[in-house]
């Protein structure tokens, strides 16, 4: 989602706060701008689309000054357009703003002196630099004028103010967004996360909730959200941890998939010992009555085959939950019970939300997160890491397939704690989980016939996608897949639900992909299947060698995958799931790590 620079620097502002807004692009946006001081003058420029328009308007109208603030907005309260670009500015003063400022229409019409004609724009943001002009017309001083707008503030937001005059001066806050401030030889930085400050310092403060910043070229000094002066420690984050590279393939999406791989065997070092499961973390499973896994997208699709898991080895009753839904809909939140929340950011607005909303009702909140310095990494009472890495691409891929590894190694955690599997079985199952970078490095063996496929996919204006057990989550994830970045529609049905219903959709046209590995459920998978066959439907058949013997006559083609233990199914068949939207995408030239509409961090809900 948006995306925040600010800089009090040695060095012209503009084209290091470009470059700065270029690494935060993958978290979606949809126009930019920046603001700089010169002289004691405050100037603005601001374009529509791709950052290349921001650098091609800086071109032939620069903007000079070594203190300033950027921004890559994802539009919410009004469209895309120059008007409700940021930074926001009114008179002395431009700000740049992640989240959405709720009292945004009372503030608004308090400020509407002369009827709301006179409002720039369309956005929340826009109220924030009104009040803070209205403050600083009162005679306050710029830091007084913006501590007194946040004091005024309600919803989420990270803030950096810039003023007219002050070309060593930037006021932040941080309220349900990340903001990060940045350390460096005599030059002090903000941004809204590690990536964006990359190159400039691997010195970092963190803000905590409710922290408020003045920021000089001489260091920041920071109060927490009661008000009172506080200090923050100052982290190393290593440079290498902020690269972000394509690594010699086309997209982020293409070179993270092949990681995976790598990625999973970096998490099980964190997770295996030996023959037996043993994560970073304490965790009790035995003394829960259930655990409620709450997320949302793809990480819910994640926690959906934990339920598989779960159930299945620990006999622990599992529910999994849409964040959003979650936290409106007054659950029951068992006191023995545990909410699990999964996400790769640790930022997703309704996760963090709905994880607010159990604390203190359930008796352990736990979390699978990629981002260990998260809010809710932070919040919760355990979090377990899950290894990934930055993912760049909008479609999570690697983080999926590490969720997936994480949550079999605690579902294993907890068969073992709950005494229903014994030290055999699970050093047995540790031996399958030890096989799985092998195993997906020759799942991706399919991407040949991916891309040979692609053609036929990319033409379909609806997709099927079916599957039986933990294949139906894996149906979901490939179904998701394709219409976030090949923007064909596609559905996701539990094999068996199909003659209830969504059959009436099968004809000639419609590609159906069934994920059906020769498993104790092959043999009903496959009389689904040949019921769409008997209405013209073309399968795709994703399954292994002897699921193709057994199961592949009549069906348009087959993607054979590595025959694997059926629990290590779900995260093996993510790889062709990934693969068939991939080059999907790829064959209709859309925007694959950026697809549209889309932002990598959901932190509005
Ligand atoms: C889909 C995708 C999204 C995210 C969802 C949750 O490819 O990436 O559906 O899974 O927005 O994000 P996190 O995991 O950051 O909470």
């Amino acid at each position: 989602m948006c995306g925040i620079i600010g800089i009090l620097g040695d060095h012209q502002a503009a084209p290091i706060m470009v470059d700065a807004l270029k690494r935060l692009e993958y978290r979606g946006y949809d126009s930019a701008g920046i603001a700089t001081v010169q002289d004691g003058t405050l100037d603005r420029r601001r374009a529509v689309g791709k950052l290349a328009n921001l650098a091609d308007l800086l071109v032939t109208d620069p903007l000079a000054g070594r203190a300033g603030i950027g921004h890559t907005r994802w539009a919410t309260h009004g469209a895309p357009t120059v008007a409700n670009a940021h930074p926001h500015r009114a008179g002395r003063v431009a700000v740049v703003h992640n989240g959405i400022i709720e009292n945004f229409a009372a503030l608004r019409r308090e400020l509407s002196v002369g009827g709301d004609g006179d409002w720039e724009s369309q956005t929340d943001t826009e109220t924030i630099v009104r009040l803070c002009e209205h403050h600083l017309s009162q005679g306050k001083s710029p830091q007084d004028a913006a501590f007194a707008t946040i004091d005024r503030l309600e919803g989420a937001y990270a803030l950096c103010f810039l003023f007219d005059g002050e070309d060593d001066l930037l006021v932040c806050a941080r309220a349900g967004s990340p903001l990060a401030i940045g350390h460096g030889e005599g030059e002090m930085f903000v941004g809204s996360d590690a990536i964006a400050l990359g190159p400039l310092t691997d010195r970092m403060t963190y803000l905590e909730e409710g922290d408020r910043a003045v920021v000089t070229r001489a260091g920041a000094r920071i109060w927490d959200g009661r008000g009172r002066q506080t200090s923050r420690d100052v982290q190393r984050i290593p440079l290498d941890s902020q690269r972000i590279e394509k690594g010699g393939h086309r997209h982020y999406m293409a070179k993270e998939i092949h990681e995976q791989p790598q990625t999973i065997s970096d998490v099980l070092d964190a997770y295996l010992d030996g023959d037996r499961v043993a994560p970073p973390e304490a965790v009790d499973f035995a003394a829960l009555s259930r655990l409620t896994i709450v997320a949302c997208g793809t990480a819910h699709i994640a926690g959906t085959v934990a339920k598989y898991w779960f159930e299945q080895l620990a006999r622990l009753p599992v529910e999994c939950d849409i964040a959003s839904e979650y936290r409106y809909r007054d659950p029951v939140i068992a006191a023995d019970g545990a909410v699990m929340v999964v996400s790769q950011s640790g930022e997703t607005a309704d996760t963090l939300a709905a994880m607010r909303h159990a604390t203190g009702k359930a008796a352990r909140i736990l979390s699978v997160v990629n981002v260990p310095t998260s809010s809710i990494a932070r919040e919760c009472d355990v979090a377990f890491p899950i290894h990934a890495g930055v993912e760049v691409g909008v479609a999570s891929t690697k983080a999926f397939v590490n969720q997936l590894t994480v949550l079999l190694c605690l579902a294993v955690l907890a068969a073992r704690q709950r005494g229903a599997i014994d030290a055999a079985r699970e050093a047995e199952i540790v031996g399958d989980i030890r096989r799985l970078p092998g195993l997906v490095s020759q799942s991706l063996a399919v991407e040949e016939a991916c891309a040979d496929l692609s053609g036929w996919l990319a033409e379909a204006s609806d997709i099927l996608f079916l599957g039986r057990g933990a294949m139906y989550p894996l149906a979901q994830e490939g179904a998701l897949k394709l219409k976030e970045i090949s923007y064909i529609h596609a559905e996701a049905y539990a094999s068996g639900e199909l003659k209830h219903g969504p059959i009436a959709l099968v004809d000639k046209t419609v590609p159906i992909v069934v994920l059906a590995p020769h498993d104790a459920l092959f043999e009903k998978s496959i009389s689904n299947m040949q019921e769409v066959m008997a209405r013209e439907g073309q399968v795709l058949l994703v399954t292994d060698k002897s699921g193709a013997e057994a199961g592949g006559g009549g069906v348009r083609a087959t993607l054979t995958m590595p025959a694997c233990p059926p629990l290590l199914a779900p995260i093996l068949y993510a790889v062709p799931a990934q693969l068939l939207a991939y080059h999907t995408a790829v064959h209709k030239g859309t925007d694959v790590d950026q697809p549209r509409n889309l932002a990598k961090s959901v932190t509005v809900e």
